[in-house]
């Protein structure tokens, strides 16, 4: 089954690119990865018949062999589809207008234009081959045009945007319906203002960032100025968008930002107003709109020009400071400098840049053992990760789709090549103009500041830290900051993340990033994600070497009840987990996965229905079932026994604890009462694996026939065994007779 679909949330566009799409691939079948949004939904209701739209509960996703992706070429933004999207088998191809970003998709066939809209693309195939369209479909693709053109206005529409709005109008778009869509829910003070906004725009470009600039002045005060300035913002394309409007005797500004760079909040506290780096707003007394806005320009061009050097300065003069110096390289064993040194050369030789970043360098400088090596490399990462994997003897796997690569050498160490994106879009196979500026572009894509940090490895350079975003400073202070502030929203597992990276290193997130996180928990982020997603990052919580914390803050961050709403942290929860390190401990930790451990703990305040629940959410009902068993019993009183100052006997023991996972094991040895530690390592160490002293040959040469009775009988030999009632093969032969006997007269 072939499906063309788009990201969550659909917009006009993205509806527009998808049903263009079809028109490209008619037997693919339109999927809503998501929701869509309200105007789409509106439009949806008298259009619902010819669009033919599914959603994700339609149909069954193991049919899926290829997916023409539109609009988007993020993973987190495909919500449940986006774990197939790395599935090999599946044909994935990308039509995209938005600019690169963390990890993008790469399908087997891509078609990425940096142009207004993503109907456009699709219109100019559609014209190419020629194929008809009705005139319902121009109106639509032309309405997706100039949604996320703002009606051509944008600073991001091209002439290919415009030619195609042309071509669509006679085809016989109707300008009408367009409109109603587009400025639907307006009041009609609102639309004249939008409109006078629309007619006034500025664009200027600071630093690389396109600002867009609105003004207008009305005598009267229209409500929800930020809804038209939402209006005014294509989100992904624009770096940020400012509206200046004077209503009566005072002048109210506006702004929004998609831009690390741009950070809206600071810009306005200038103004006298304030709020975040994404969306800010000031109320200024007086009249003179020119003044304010000339005032204005002048703070965004100063700030865009602060946040700028701060980075770039320090790489364009990289100081002998930031080489590291040997003893920092206490933590890496000499074979794996060696092996870097010899990367960097063989990239040398290849004239491309190549550095180690992310967690390697951060745990570098903190002094911490991790042999994970992340190599971004300015050029083709997949060619010269092909070129590592045959002169280094390595095994070699490509992720097309994502511009990775990984290559495993004979000593098992592994090694991941990404791409650093820009420039390899630009201009395939080029090298990048400025060296660094792709660097820097991926690096400020990534989560935190700590994380953020490179070291060069190509000669003379060897060893030079490139920290454009002050990763050193925040790791020196214990502070976790987001790069930038649509860092949560880009990848909401970075919500996970933050908490593990607290807890392991005993940090803080700064007060900025916190709010972002707690936004992007109020704003449902987590929900965007797959299962999969969210169970891979509990299970690397609680794979860490003292979970309880991190459990802790997601407690507190009301993170459990978003997996479960009766998941709950309460003090027997604590006490136990407190106490699984002693009780890990005395177990051979080769057996065992610590994460199981503290995930039974974790859920053992639910009962078999909701456990069954989670596991299911989670993902945990496959392989790992049987280990979390102890949960859908009656674990309580097995405890009780356990715990009871009763003798029980081995036999007793051994059918009490009979088929329970060493993890579950743990567990019930946790809390430290009565007999409990001792009665689980009697069974662990004499009773579990016990050799019963005759075999199934003895019982065939003693005349017995297998049967049901066969089994009993063992059974009973075992529990006897087991009670030091039988300690001799004769012993037990003769029990096995008498057993024998009694279970004919049973019979
Ligand atoms: N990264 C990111 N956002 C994510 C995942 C990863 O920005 N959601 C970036 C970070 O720069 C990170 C690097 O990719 O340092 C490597 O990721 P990963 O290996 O998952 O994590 P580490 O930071 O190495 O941490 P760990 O010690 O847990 O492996």
């Amino acid at each position: 089954m072939e499906i063309i679909t788009s990201h969550t949330n659909a917009d006009f566009d993205s509806l527009a690119a998808m049903v263009a799409a079809r028109k490209i691939y008619p037997d693919a079948i339109l999927v809503f990865s998501g929701s869509a949004d309200a105007s789409v939904k509106q439009y949806l209701k008298s259009n619902a018949d010819w669009l033919k739209i599914l959603h994700l509960s339609d149909i069954n996703l193991k049919e899926i062999t290829k997916i023409i992706l539109v609009d988007t070429r993020e993973i987190h933004r495909l919500g449940e589809l986006g774990p197939l999207i790395e599935k090999p088998g599946i044909e994935v191809h990308v039509y995209d207008h938005h600019p690169t970003s963390y990890r993008d998709i790469v399908g087997e066939k891509n078609v990425i234009k940096p142009i207004g809209s993503a109907a456009t693309i699709f219109v100019e195939i559609i014209r190419e081959r020629k194929i008809p369209i009705t005139s319902q479909e121009a109106t639509l693709f032309c309405a997706g045009i100039y949604v996320d053109t703002g009606s051509l206005t944008f600073a991001t529409t091209t002439a290919e945007d415009a030619e195609a709005a042309e071509w669509l109008l006679k085809q016989g778009a109707d300008l009408q319906v367009v409109g109603e869509y587009l400025n639907r829910n307006l009041t009609e003070e609102q639309r004249n203002l939008l409109n006078a906004l629309l007619a006034s725009l500025e664009y200027k470009t600071m630093e690389g960032q396109s600002i867009v600039i609105a003004s207008a002045e009305v005598e009267e005060y229209v409500e929800d100025l930020a809804v038209l300035v939402h209006r005014l913002v294509d989100r992904e394309s624009v770096s940020a968008v400012f509206a200046v409007v004077r209503m009566g005797d005072r002048i109210y500004v506006v702004g929004r930002s998609v831009s690390p760079l741009v950070n809206v909040g600071e810009i306005l506290v200038e103004q006298g107003g304030g709020g975040h780096h994404t969306a800010a707003s000031a109320c200024i007394k007086g009249t003179d709109l020119k003044k304010t806005k000339n005032e204005l320009l002048e703070t965004i061009d100063k700030k865009i020009r602060r946040r700028l050097t701060l980075g770039i300065e320090a790489f364009e003069r990289p100081q002998r400071a930031s080489i590291l110096k040997i003893e920092d390289w206490s933590t890496v064993p000499n074979h794996v400098i060696d092996l870097l040194k010899s990367i960097g050369e063989r990239a040398s030789q290849a004239s491309i840049n190549v550095f180690v970043v992310g967690g390697f360098v951060r745990d570098l400088l903190l002094g911490v053992k991790n042999l994970d090596l992340d190599l971004v490399v300015e050029g083709d990462g997949i060619a010269f990760a092909r070129l590592l994997a045959d002169q280094l003897k390595g095994s070699f796997f490509s992720f097309e789709k994502f511009g990775t690569a990984s290559v495993v050498l004979p000593d098992h160490l592994k090694i991941d090549v990404a791409t650093a994106r820009k420039e390899f879009y630009a201009r395939p196979a080029a090298l990048p103009e400025v060296a660094g500026t792709s660097l820097k572009q991926d690096l400020i894509r990534r989560d935190f500041s700590i994380n953020g940090m490179a070291v060069k490895l190509n000669p003379p350079d060897f060893g030079q830290l490139i920290d454009f975003f002050n990763g050193q400073r925040d790791l020196q202070h214990g502070v976790l900051r987001v790069m930038h502030p649509l860092s949560f929203i880009d990848d909401p597992t970075r919500i996970f993340r933050a908490v593990r990276f607290e807890e392991r290193y005993h940090f803080r997130m700064d007060s900025h990033t916190e709010k972002l996180l707690k936004d992007a928990l109020r704003e449902g982020m987590i929900k965007h994600l797959s299962m999969e997603r969210i169970s891979n990052e509990i299970v690397l919580i609680l794979s860490e070497p003292n979970p309880l914390p991190a459990v802790r803050r997601m407690a507190s961050l009301r993170i459990l009840s978003l997996i479960h709403p009766d998941l709950k942290l309460s003090q027997k929860t604590i006490e136990i987990m407190e106490a699984l390190p002693d009780a890990i401990a005395k177990f051979p930790s080769s057996e065992i996965e610590r994460w199981i451990v503290y995930a039974i703990t974790l859920l053992s305040g639910l009962n078999p229905s909701q456990t069954n629940e989670v596991l299911t959410t989670l993902r945990w009902s496959g392989k790992e079932k049987d280990k979390f068993s102890i949960l859908l019993s009656d674990w309580r009183k097995t405890f009780q026994t356990l715990q009871s100052e009763n003798p029980v006997k081995p036999s007793a023991l051994s059918k009490l604890l009979e088929g329970l996972s060493p993890e579950a094991l743990i567990f019930l040895s946790s809390p430290k009462s009565g007999h409990t530690l001792s009665r689980i390592q009697q069974y662990w160490s004499q009773l579990h694996k016990i050799d019963l002293l005759v075999t199934g040959k003895d019982l065939v040469a003693m005349g017995f026939k297998p049967g049901p009775d066969y089994s009993r009988m063992l059974e009973k030999l075992k529990a006897a065994q087991l009670d030091g009632e039988i300690k001799t093969k004769e012993e037990a032969k003769e029990f096995l007779r008498k057993s024998g006997d009694h279970e004919k007269t049973l019979d």
